[in-house]
């Protein structure tokens, strides 16, 4: 799909998103394993969240949808069936790599693959520490999907990431749900904890103390309704258009505001954002508000080590909003972009140098000096959901009309993006 973008005069509107992608599979993934219903309000509309939800059924659990209340049969931590077929991750690394976790403690071997760009998404990863609780996977050359998962007893570990990267912790905890005794996971990094909430809510055993989370194995997990947030890093392409044109002002409600994930907000607000938090409240253990943003210049800055790893997502949309800033943007410590969907530092690149945009590209970063002029250019999504939204928003800015090649991939977390985007639009 090819989508037009015309330059916007001042965007304005109160903005309803989709539930969080984040936080949508592992409810999903949770509920389950779980004894009895459980009601999913608000989950991600998204394409990945829907692959989880695939793979479930196909796990043998009952799944219904009704608008955005997922209703989840679940039977319990042994509920499980062996699939008939392979399971389909889609485009999704987390469905890929949480799953792999939970698929590893079954009585059944099983085999999970995706799509062309998960089929190059590192997986060694997670292989390593399931193979130390004693799982036997097989992948591709060793480290790529297709993953094939013998199944089998697991024992607890105590693991040092490597990596900071909540997928990992989130595998290993899940693979602890079916060991017997205590799991640990030692963070380098604080990664989003939704994970941690979401068990402990479900019913799990699990502390967290200084970056060491430690949980009881074998839980019994209770269903339960659960209240989505809205995603924040979907939230995030809404800021920075509202930073981007003059005279914007957007209120953006009910967004999921976890600490672990509103670095993207201190990092606004430090620059010279003019953004407010309007209302904070606390719904199953995440806190969510209403986020006002109005049109303000900002500086720009570094992003570099923690900073980089809280706002990894938001990256590609920062860069464009870099490229706007009065004394642009330097991004450090950000290797880990280049296994995303897309290698996003060089489809960022590219999608700059379409639009005469300077930017250096470093191997772990960019530098992107500021007050840019954004020319109108055909650009690529690549297939990349955060790159076809990022240069949506750049087009905002153009000097005329602009293209989104490949627009559809939005879908991955944000099918209702072209839709709202164009309702704020004034012309
Ligand atoms: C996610 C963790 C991050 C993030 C991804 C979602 C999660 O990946 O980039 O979009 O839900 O745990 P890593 O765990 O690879 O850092």
């Amino acid at each position: 799909m090819r989508q037009t973008i015309r330059p916007s005069g001042s965007l304005s509107g109160v903005v309803a998103l989709p539930g969080d992608k984040s936080i949508s599979h592992r409810f999903a993934m949770i509920a389950s394993l779980a004894e009895g219903t459980s009601k999913l309000l608000n989950y991600s509309t998204g394409a990945d969240c829907h692959s989880t939800l695939k793979c479930v059924e196909d796990l043998g659990i009952e799944v219904s949808e009704e608008g955005t209340t997922v209703t989840i049969e679940g039977r319990g931590l042994s509920g499980w069936l062996k699939p008939d077929h392979a399971l389909d991750a889609g485009n999704s690394g987390s469905t890929i790599r949480m799953l792999a976790g939970l698929l590893a403690g079954q009585p059944f071997d099983s085999e999970i693959f995706g799509d062309e760009s998960l089929t190059k998404r590192p997986m060694g990863r997670v292989m390593i520490p399931l193979a130390q609780m004693g799982a036997a996977i097989e992948a591709r050359e060793g480290k790529f999907p297709p993953l094939k998962i013998h199944g089998g007893v697991l024992r607890p570990i105590d693991y040092t990431l490597p990596v900071a990267s909540a997928q990992v912790k989130t595998c290993v905890l899940f693979g602890g749900l079916f060991a017997d005794g205590e799991t640990i996971v030692r963070e380098p990094m604080m990664s989003r904890d939704h994970t941690e909430i979401a068990l402990r809510e479900f019913g799990a055993d699990i502390q967290v103390r200084q970056r060491v989370i430690t949980m009881q194995g074998r839980p019994k997990l209770a269903g339960r309704e659960m209240v989505v947030p809205a995603d924040l890093s979907s939230a995030a392409f809404f800021l920075v258009a509202g930073l981007l044109v003059p005279g914007s002002h957007l209120v953006i409600q009910d967004v999921g505001l976890n600490p672990t994930r509103s670095a993207l907000l201190d990092f606004l607000l430090s620059i010279g954002a003019n953004i407010r938090v309007l209302k904070i409240e606390s719904v199953n253990g995440e806190p969510i508000g209403d986020i006002e943003v109005r049109y303000a210049p900002v500086r720009g800055g570094v992003i570099e080590k923690d900073l980089t790893a809280a706002l990894i997502d938001e990256i590609p949309v920062l860069a464009v909003l870099g490229a706007a800033s009065e004394d642009g943007l330097v991004i450090r410590d950000a290797q880990e972009l280049r296994i995303k969907e897309t290698d996003r530092i060089a489809t960022v690149a590219d999608n700059f140098k379409r639009m005469g945009i300077e930017i250096e590209v470093t191997p772990d970063g960019m530098k992107i000096p500021g007050k840019q002029k954004f020319k109108a250019a055909e650009f690529d999504s690549f297939g990349d959901h955060r790159i076809a939204m990022a240069f949506a928003v750049a087009a905002l800015r153009g000097d005329g009309e602009s293209v989104v090649e490949n627009a559809e991939a939005a879908s991955v977390s944000f099918p209702e993006f072209w839709k709202i985007l164009g309702s704020l639009a004034q012309s």
